[in-house]
């Protein structure tokens, strides 16, 4: 059933586990996600960002969450890094259960202002509210990590934040990025920075640039990047490693946002389906094997992620 962030995220901080939060962009990708939910018995929410709703549609992407949440889970349908107020208030106006406004590259006090006009829109409909202090660099900036820590959230700055804006969820920066290339050598999570924000704000936390980048699923796509041509892209992929996933989920974080997992699982599949139908034009085949991947993906963020079951 459709239900909003803030409800989902409630039992989430009750029972201490986190949710996945999956980007979607279309059919495929929605089933992907919302059938291995009810096999796992997992709540979950549903994602789309300001570019999936330039590519589908924001009446055709919440036409098909509304039929997917007729399922026995719990469904939160979400606007991903909203920075465009126009699109902020559409999403509310046109049945998502949460939007989040990312003010975050905004000088705080606009940053401030915004968020709490978000507030005010979202409350008349009972639609819930993430936010963002402290800026998530993305996959294609290569920032040195000095320069990544200089955006990290300031838990001071995030307690009053969270304080004037009267958000529901906050995305804070601890040294994730955005992408498949997310860590020049070891991966490093502020935990200690976590624990001190956690501490702060009693709003659940929000981690972005969650991916794991299994290595496997990099490697059946790169199995043939000379002719498709992902030989450097995704040479140094590398993720966040499970066991820091873990360490977030115990320091607060309650929501796990996941696009380039399912990215990765949805071309390896269709990569494979290409090389290895050839005599085949329906769009069916050659979309199985990438739903069957991200299948696979959704499952075993899950089971990390604690939410198996909790549904
Ligand atoms: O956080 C960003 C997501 O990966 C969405 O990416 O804007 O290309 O849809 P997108
Ligand atoms: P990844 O790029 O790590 O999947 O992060 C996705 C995200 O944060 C969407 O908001
Ligand atoms: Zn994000």
């Amino acid at each position: 059933m459709l239900t909003t962030l803030k409800k989902i995220l409630k039992l989430a901080d009750r029972d201490q586990y986190a949710v996945g939060a999956f980007n979607i962009n279309n059919l495929e990708i929605l089933q992907a996600v919302i059938e291995t939910a009810v096999e796992e018995k997992s709540p979950v929410i549903v994602q789309t960002s300001e570019g999936a709703v330039d590519y589908a549609g924001m009446d055709y992407l919440f036409a098909m969450v509304k039929i997917a949440a007729k399922s026995p889970i719990p469904v939160a349908f979400h606007l991903d890094h909203g920075k465009n107020l126009e699109y902020v208030r559409q999403a509310i106006k046109s049945g998502y259960t949460s939007v989040m406004y990312d003010g975050s590259v905004l000088p705080y006090r606009e940053n401030v202002r915004n968020t709490q006009k978000v507030v005010r829109w979202a409350r008349i409909r009972g639609v819930s509210v993430e936010a963002e202090i402290g800026a998530i660099s993305g996959s294609e900036d290569y920032v040195t990590v000095s320069e990544k820590q200089a955006l990290f959230t300031d838990p001071i700055e995030a307690k009053k934040f969270w304080q004037e804006t009267g958000c529901d969820a906050l995305a804070i920066s601890i040294g994730t990025a955005h992408g498949p290339n997310k860590f020049i050598g070891e991966a490093g999570l502020d935990i200690p920075r976590l624990r001190k924000i956690n501490d702060l704000v009693k709003v659940p936390l929000v981690l972005h640039g969650a991916s794991s980048v299994n290595q496997d699923m990099v490697k059946k796509t790169r199995q043939s990047c000379k002719i498709f041509g992902d030989c450097n892209r995704l040479a140094k992929a590398s993720g966040v490693p499970d066991k820091q996933i873990h360490q977030a989920i115990r320091a607060g974080i309650r929501k796990i946002n996941i696009d380039t997992d399912l990215r990765i699982a949805f071309t390896a599949g269709i990569r494979e389906a290409i090389n290895s139908e050839k005599n085949t034009i329906d769009p069916r085949q050659l979309l199985a094997p990438a739903k069957r991947y991200m299948k696979d993906t959704v499952r075993s963020r899950m089971r990390v992620f604690g939410s198996r079951g909790k549904a």
